[in-house]
């Protein structure tokens, strides 16, 4: 198999997005946009990955690295200028060549590992996925002849009347021969009408040169869906989620309502584990098996729940960790927090984990008890099988030892707990 290398173009402006934040770097279902991009390229074997940066150079060279190497494109002058200036990089390279644009989050890996089997077999020096599509508005169009054979890729501003009623359009992914690829590239001429060098053009190269083109199309409706505004955004997140939520559902978790329940990219929940309404869980949180999460609960990242854990209405983790069969159901705010297994946390009981300067940790033991709106001030302690007394505030250095009852504000311990063993 031949070595691939994968070009990800991101240097546009995203001037519909209206944002200080290059468009990539916005985030969908808990991730930057452009990271779905490295993902895929990354699953299908990218031996090194390139992206081209314009537009907010700074800041994309800073969410990339270690994932990819940047390419700085001075101008903006167009997609075939983009991938020309990663040329330097490829000097002598054999192999092949994967185009993706950075905003086309819902590309799926399967897809773009079919075009590359695709490639591979048929010794085309360029395959272009597309897609067919009601509304081909705005797209590059697929050009065929009377046999069908792929000739071109007509942009929709330069597309005769009959040229703009074809639905078969260009979804931006490529793969190239490296060799053909950059052995062609500087011969695309600028577009006159928008003064853009088109990477579209070069199969139109490929063609009067007589080598082998082809059009790969896809039945996934999604793959084209590049970004271009915040609307866009919205739909594509809406789109991730289904998704998400679709896996989840298939691997045994119950959703009761999906239209209320908010699930980021990167989330594990064991089977058996039932998530109630209005709930939402961030990118990168662990639930397990058995569980019931919700309604109305907001687990942010950094948490991780064993088994049977129970998380009732308005409550929130944050970078919290509970051992098996913990309880919280209402009304309770753990940021930082330890739990043991079987602990059980009363309404309104928080951590009290910053400080102002700093986040601190709370350790909460083995069927530690702690009483409805108690207040722990991190750092501190409450130990296994002990109390915190409704509404004590315990303080730090004031932790309650292994099997004691701490009341009061500041908490005093006064006897031994009955709960412990
Ligand atoms: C491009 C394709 C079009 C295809 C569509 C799919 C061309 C000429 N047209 O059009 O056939 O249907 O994508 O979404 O390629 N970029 C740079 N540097 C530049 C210009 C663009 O890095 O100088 C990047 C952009 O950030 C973006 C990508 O290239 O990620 C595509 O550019 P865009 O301007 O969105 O091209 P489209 O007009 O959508
Ligand atoms: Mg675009």
């Amino acid at each position: 198999m031949k070595p691939l290398r994968t070009i990800i173009l991101a240097a546009g402006k995203g001037t519909r997005f209206k944002s200080e934040t290059p468009k990539v770097l916005h985030h969908l279902a808990g991730k930057p946009v452009l990271q779905y991009v490295l993902d895929v390229a990354e699953a299908v074997g990218s031996l090194r990955t390139y992206v081209v940066v314009g537009h907010k150079a700074d800041m994309l060279k800073q969410a990339v690295t270690g994932r990819a190497d940047v390419v700085l494109q001075q101008q903006q002058l167009g997609t075939a200028h983009a991938v020309r200036s990663c040329a330097g990089h490829f000097k002598g390279v054999k192999g092949d060549v994967l185009v993706m644009c950075g905003d086309t989050p819902l590309l799926d890996k399967q897809v773009i590992r079919k075009l590359l089997v695709r490639h591979r077999k048929s010794g085309n020096v360029c395959t272009v996925l597309t897609a067919l599509l009601q509304d081909p508005s705005g797209y590059g169009r697929i050009i065929r002849d009377a046999k069908g054979s792929f000739m071109a890729i007509r942009e929709h501003k330069d597309c005769s009347s009959e040229e703009a009623k074809v639905c078969e359009i260009n979804t931006g992914v490529y793969c190239f021969d490296a060799v053909a690829l950059f052995g062609s590239i500087h011969a695309v001429k600028c577009n006159a009408k928008k003064k853009e060098f088109y990477l579209t053009d070069v199969i139109e190269l490929f063609r009067t040169r007589g080598v082998k083109v082809d059009a790969f199309v896809t039945n996934d409706g999604t793959a084209n869906l590049g970004l271009n505004t915040r609307a866009e955004l919205a739909l594509a997140e809406k789109i991730k989620r289904d998704r998400v939520l679709k896996a989840l559902m298939d691997s045994g978790v119950t959703i009761v309502d999906p239209g209320t329940t908010y699930i980021e990219d990167d989330v594990s929940i064991g089977q058996d584990t039932i998530i109630h309404p209005c709930t939402y869980i961030h990118a990168g949180v662990r639930i397990g098996r058995d569980c019931s999460i919700g309604p109305f609960a907001r687990l942010r990242p950094g948490t991780k729940l064993g088994r049977g854990v129970t998380i009732g209405n308005f409550t929130e983790l944050s970078r919290s960790v509970l051992a098996d069969g913990v309880t919280m159901k209402h009304f309770s705010f753990l940021g930082d927090a330890r739990v043991g297994a079987g602990a059980n946390i009363g309404a309104g009981a928080v951590t009290a984990n910053y400080d102002g300067k700093n986040k601190n940790i709370t350790k909460i033991g083995r069927k530690a008890f702690i009483g409805c709106d108690t207040v722990l001030v991190a750092p501190v302690e409450v130990g296994d099988g002990a109390v915190a007394g409704a509404g004590s505030v315990v303080t730090p250095g004031r932790s309650i030892p292994a099997g004691m009852v701490g009341v009061g504000i500041p908490a005093r311990v006064i006897k031994k707990a009955r709960r412990h063993e």
